[in-house]
């Protein structure tokens, strides 16, 4: 058994290329007066990738947000049975390669157990919901106190269509303070953490409007919020530039940093304009493969990069904003949009599979130093 897993990872080191190219720059010395330059990581660590792939990740990188192993099922699939292996293991890995660690996340519709939802037979009443959440919060956090830097509390709290808030089981059982109510739990489990609300499309149109004027009023309530992530699942041909612009602005006048969370491009596009990861089906519906149009990746690649240059940029300009952008997936292999809706072969951020560097590695690296360009091969 072990000598079989031996010769699997052999493999996998040898379909991923001989090494992680030390001669490039690295995103995190580039931008080391801007912000720092963050990471998904899947876990468990020592499992999800070969030591080549970490070596990228700990070369490149200076911050780390977990993929999966903090969010509510991860971490309390029951009712008082925490599972904090993979959690632990993912902040020792961190810590070992002086990454800022942000813990995501502790409230969202996604990925939560139904048990926070049920007493018996009828749902949760709002009390038991509440002392539940501070349960899981004061756990969660607690336990990583002084060492995960930011939490995002909230996740995906604002309705993409014409109300305020999602339906949620979280709003419908707590009401509309169920976010000044998490917020408020984790600054009780840990003073100095930064807290953060995130969500995806509050850059742009009506959800931006809505973000701004929830978290103005959670600011003038003096509910301890530091920060705002904008997600940034954005898709090609599609970036809403002037607006990133203009919103990473105003977050920042309410007195909150704002972050780059989970930054990818959707290089092949899609009609579904969300990145709410139960929105799939819709998009399955309108990409069947007999209807996509061939793809020309070199010439994609270069779009993409132009594009990822665009966004580097405005964010370079607020850098006195912005504490980190996060790239979501350390290589396009990896991407959670090669299976958004559909498999589907994608290219949404900085490395390929082989764990080179793509021309948007060059172009975001040459936004800070323009006599960046791309080594012969
Ligand atoms: C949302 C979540 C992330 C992740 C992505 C898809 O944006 O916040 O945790 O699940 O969807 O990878």
């Amino acid at each position: 058994m072990v000598r079989w897993k031996a010769i699997l990872l052999a493999a996998v080191v040898a379909a991923i290329g001989e090494n992680t190219r030390a001669d490039i720059p690295t995103l995190k010395d580039a931008y080391a007066h801007d912000f720092q330059i963050g990471v998904c990581i899947s876990t468990p660590v020592d499992k999800a990738y070969p030591p080549q792939e970490l070596d990228l990740i700990a070369r490149q990188f200076n911050e780390a947000t977990p993929e999966n192993c903090m969010k509510p099922d991860a971490i309390e699939p029951s009712e008082n049975q925490f599972t904090f292996d993979e959690a632990d293991q993912f902040v020792a890995f961190c810590e070992q390669h002086h990454m800022a660690i942000h813990g995501h996340t502790l409230v969202w519709h996604s990925q939560t157990p139904p048990w926070f939802f049920k007493d018996g037979d009828k749902p949760s009443s709002r009390e038991l919901l509440l002392k539940r959440l501070h349960a899981h919060i004061l756990a969660e956090v607690g336990r990583y106190k002084g060492r995960v830097h930011s939490w995002d509390v909230v996740n995906e709290a604002i309705d993409d269509g014409t109300h305020l808030y999602r339906n949620t089981k979280w709003h419908k059982i707590i009401g509309d303070d169920f976010i000044e109510q998490a917020f408020r739990f984790a600054h009780e489990a840990d003073p100095s953490a930064e807290l953060q609300y995130n969500d995806y499309n509050i850059d742009s149109g009506p959800k931006f409007k809505k973000a701004l004027g929830m978290l103005k009023a959670l600011k003038e309530k003096g509910v301890p919020i530091d920060s705002v992530g904008i997600q940034g699942h954005w898709i090609i041909n599609e970036i809403p530039y002037p607006e990133i612009d203009k919103a990473i602005g105003e977050f920042n006048k309410l007195g909150l940093k704002v972050n780059i969370t989970e930054l990818d491009i959707d290089a092949l596009g899609r009609t579904y304009k969300g990145a709410d990861i139960n929105g799939g089906p819709r998009l399955v519906r309108t990409t069947r493969p007999s209807t996509r149009p061939a793809v020309n990746v070199p010439t994609l690649l270069d779009r993409e990069a132009v594009q990822y240059a665009k966004l580097f940029a405005i964010f370079h300009k607020h850098r006195d904003a912005i504490e980190y952008v996060t790239i979501w997936g350390a290589d396009d292999g990896r991407s959670w949009l090669n299976f958004f809706g559909g498999v589907r072969k994608n290219y949404p951020v900085l490395f390929d599979r082989a764990l080179q560097p793509k021309p948007a590695f060059f172009s975001v690296i040459g936004v800070v130093a323009p006599a960046t360009t791309q080594p012969a091969k």
